[in-house]
């Protein structure tokens, strides 16, 4: 079978370099591996946790739209949507959402770190969590588990969701999977080199910091300005400086080849001042970077292309998604309701035929209960001998459904013309596979 590899990027802000190499780089390059079946998405429920601006929400869709395209993306692949086009998505939210500890959400960072930066402001610990922050890694297990995920590059500041979402997986399995894997249990996929790319000041690169390089905006003199602003140790031209633990060197080695690597890391042990190994920076980056920017100031010009684009995926993710969630809602007994007895509305219905093979329960003018089985088109499969008591037809039935065709031996019943023990087999394997 193949591995399915599933990444999503909440839509607040504007893609940066960050985004780039932990996200969106080793993504697109495992969706070009054999046997890899991508699912790439815009979280923009995720967003809405997060933000609270409609036109900042718009306009970040559009571009990191834009910026996974712009960086190679072959739609024709992989499977790119925006989580807000797959209403399953949310309908699975709820499954989970009933199954998950709160004791566990209690433990997520994102909210313990909101309790504690509110904490430190003198404020009660949840005055800044809405619901949506607090049950937000269930929202990205669904995510995940919508669509069987093997695999699910991230940030190491993910992981933990990742774990949590096995561990729902797993839950959900046991509870509901009678043995059965509902769910594939996803593993996080770190590109190690690179996990978490530094920001400007050393810290991760984060909006949230407000350190971050970006990757598009502002062409390649914002690229140089924000390079510039990289903060280095004070060391002189001709010193030499240890390359290890310097973010712009991390920064560097995030799109430098083996050699370019070795080479720059020797040149700064070697004495390379600091402004001159920022400008290589730049070109390396810039090298790197500026052909996708074009295509992205193309793409960012024509958003009905994007749209057509995210609706037909959203399309082929639905292929997906909507038979696990029908399996899913058939698992927790969310059912179609089949009657055992309808007796009276199949007749009156005379040419409409029930989908399933069915059972009849019916009285008929002498008094006596009957039961008959009929095929999915209708024909009949077994009558009943009448019986004095309703409860007897009744417990014929209930044995049929519970212990197969075997009860054929016992029963008081006759095959229907043309119908034979293999038919009734099937039947009854339809009728108890379409009620559970
Ligand atoms: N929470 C992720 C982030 O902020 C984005 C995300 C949402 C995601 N759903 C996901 C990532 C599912 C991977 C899988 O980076």
């Amino acid at each position: 079978m193949s591995q399915r590899v599933l990444t999503g990027i909440t839509t607040t802000g504007t893609p940066h370099l960050g985004n780039y190499v932990g996200a969106i780089r080793p993504a697109i390059a495992a969706s070009r591996e054999p046997g890899v079946e991508s699912f790439f998405f815009l979280a923009d429920y995720h967003a809405l946790i997060k933000c609270d601006d409609p036109d900042r929400i718009e306009r970040s869709r559009l571009e990191i739209a834009a910026t996974w395209l712009a960086a190679g993306l072959d739609t024709s692949r992989v499977t790119f949507y925006r989580q807000s086009d797959i209403p399953e998505i949310t309908e699975l939210n709820w499954l989970l959402t009933c199954v998950t500890a709160k004791g566990q959400m209690n433990r997520a960072h994102a909210y313990k770190a909101t309790v504690d930066a509110t904490l430190a402001a003198g404020e009660e610990p949840d005055a800044n969590v809405t619901m949506g922050l607090y049950c937000y890694p269930i929202l990205m297990a669904a995510d995940i588990l919508l669509f069987n995920a093997h695999r699910v590059p991230v940030g190491r500041d993910q992981v933990q969701h990742i774990e949590m979402a096995r561990d729902v997986a797993q839950r959900f399995n046991h509870l509901f999977g009678k043995g059965r894997e509902l769910f594939v249990l996803p593993q996080a996929e770190i590109e190690e080199s690179v996990a978490t790319l530094p920001g400007l000041d050393g810290r991760k690169m984060s909006k949230s910091y407000d350190n971050t390089v970006p990757l598009f905006e502002g062409g390649a003199k914002a690229l140089k300005d924000a390079v510039a602003r990289i903060v280095t140790d004070s060391k002189l031209p001709g010193e030499a400086k240890d390359p290890d633990g310097a973010h712009l060197v991390t920064i560097h080695d995030a799109f430098a080849d083996a050699a370019t690597r070795a080479a720059f890391h020797a040149d700064l042990r070697g004495g390379l001042g600091w402004g001159d190994a920022k400008q290589r920076v730049v070109q390396l980056i810039e090298a790197h970077v500026g052909p996708m920017r074009e295509r992205y100031a193309e793409l960012v010009a024509h958003p009905e292309r994007i749209e057509d684009i995210l609706q037909e995926g959203a399309r082929k993710a639905r292929i997906t998604a909507t038979p696990l969630l029908a399996e899913l809602r058939q698992a927790v007994g969310l059912r179609r309701m089949v009657a055992v007895s309808q007796p009276k509305a199949a007749k009156a219905a005379g040419a409409e035929k029930s989908a399933v093979p069915v059972f009849k329960q019916y009285r008929e003018a002498d008094n006596l209960f009957y039961f008959k089985l009929t095929a999915a088109d209708g024909s009949l499969l077994l009558q009943s001998q009448g019986f004095a008591e309703g409860r007897e037809a009744g417990g014929w039935v209930k044995r049929f459904k519970t212990e197969g065709a075997a009860v054929l031996a016992d029963a008081p019943v006759t095959l229907g013309e043309g119908a034979d023990r293999t038919a009734v087999e099937e039947a009854l394997a339809a009728l108890v596979a379409a009620q559970e």
